[in-house]
């Protein structure tokens, strides 16, 4: 299928590693101007700055002559977790909604004003099955994506008078450094004679969360957001779009 993205110019936001460098590297494959933000620096077309900062995000955001379509990849968890929600104390909340939801409304208010000007374009954002089920792991995670769900909605309204589609993109289990922290902070509960290793963790974990029983891959994320940029999608907007291997199922 050919996407027509070539020459277009996207703004990956947590483009260092994991799914947003995937998807860097995705559209750079489809002959796309991308240039990435992210806290750290892990290839020449990023530039380093904290998402959470609106004032950051906006000069990222002016140094776009032209932009057409904006990716948020950056999420966090607490570094804690749940099992029940009360092992957090409520201090634990205020810097994962910071980076995963204030950190995406930064780029989107950053963001809206160029693409309206060009009356083209759209917006990702990646969220979590976590957000659709109440995910117990690590509640103010699973909250903040619910929060950004509700919000790529809200602004899919605003901005689809202006020729600007706005969806989400919900990974299940993506073997990047994100679910090796889940897999540590766990193990560190644990008596050491029952401690497994990623691999072994990661292989039972799968087998039962996923319907297909194997977990997906950052590339994955690279199609569908090339996809949901092209205009082949030019009818979708507003909508969660799972990649989960059947993790969630919606009616
Ligand atoms: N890996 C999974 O299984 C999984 C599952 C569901 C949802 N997701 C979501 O997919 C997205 C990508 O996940 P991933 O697994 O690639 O994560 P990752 O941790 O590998 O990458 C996240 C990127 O965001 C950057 N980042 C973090 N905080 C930042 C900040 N304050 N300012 C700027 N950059 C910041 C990191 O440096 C990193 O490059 C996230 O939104 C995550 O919540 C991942």
């Amino acid at each position: 299928m050919n996407l027509n993205l070539s020459g277009q110019s996207v703004a990956i936001i947590g483009a260092a590693r994991g799914i947003g460098r995937a998807i860097a590297e995705g559209f750079i494959a489809e002959g796309c101007h991308v240039r990435g933000f992210d806290r750290e620096q892990s290839a020449d077309f990023i530039t380093t700055g904290d998402v959470t900062s609106y004032e950051t995000v906006k000069s990222f955001a002016a140094g776009f002559e032209r932009v057409d379509h904006v990716v948020f990849c950056v999420g966090i968890g607490s570094g804690k977790f749940g099992f029940p929600f009360w092992n957090l104390e409520p201090s634990d909340w205020a810097r994962v909604l910071d980076v995963n939801l204030i950190g995406a409304v930064n780029v989107a208010h950053a963001f809206a004003p160029k693409l309206i000007e060009r009356g083209a374009g759209s917006m990702l954002f990646l969220v979590s099955v976590a957000g659709q089920i109440g995910s117990q792991t690590d509640p103010p995670y699973s909250a903040s994506k619910a929060a950004l769900i509700n919000f790529t909605q809200c602004a899919a309204k605003d901005l689809g008078p202006h020729n600007i589609r706005v969806n989400a993109l919900a990974p299940g289990m993506v073997k990047t450094e994100l679910n090796q922290s889940i897999w540590a902070a766990g193990q560190q509960k644990l008596p050491e004679d029952q401690r497994v290793s990623f691999d072994d963790w990661a292989a039972e974990k799968i087998k039962k969360v996923s319907h297909l029983g194997r977990w997906q891959m950052p590339d994955e994320y690279a199609a569908m957001a090339t996809f949901l940029a092209s205009d082949h999608a030019k009818n979708i907007t507003g909508q969660t779009i799972n990649i989960d291997g059947g993790q969630v199922m919606h009616a």
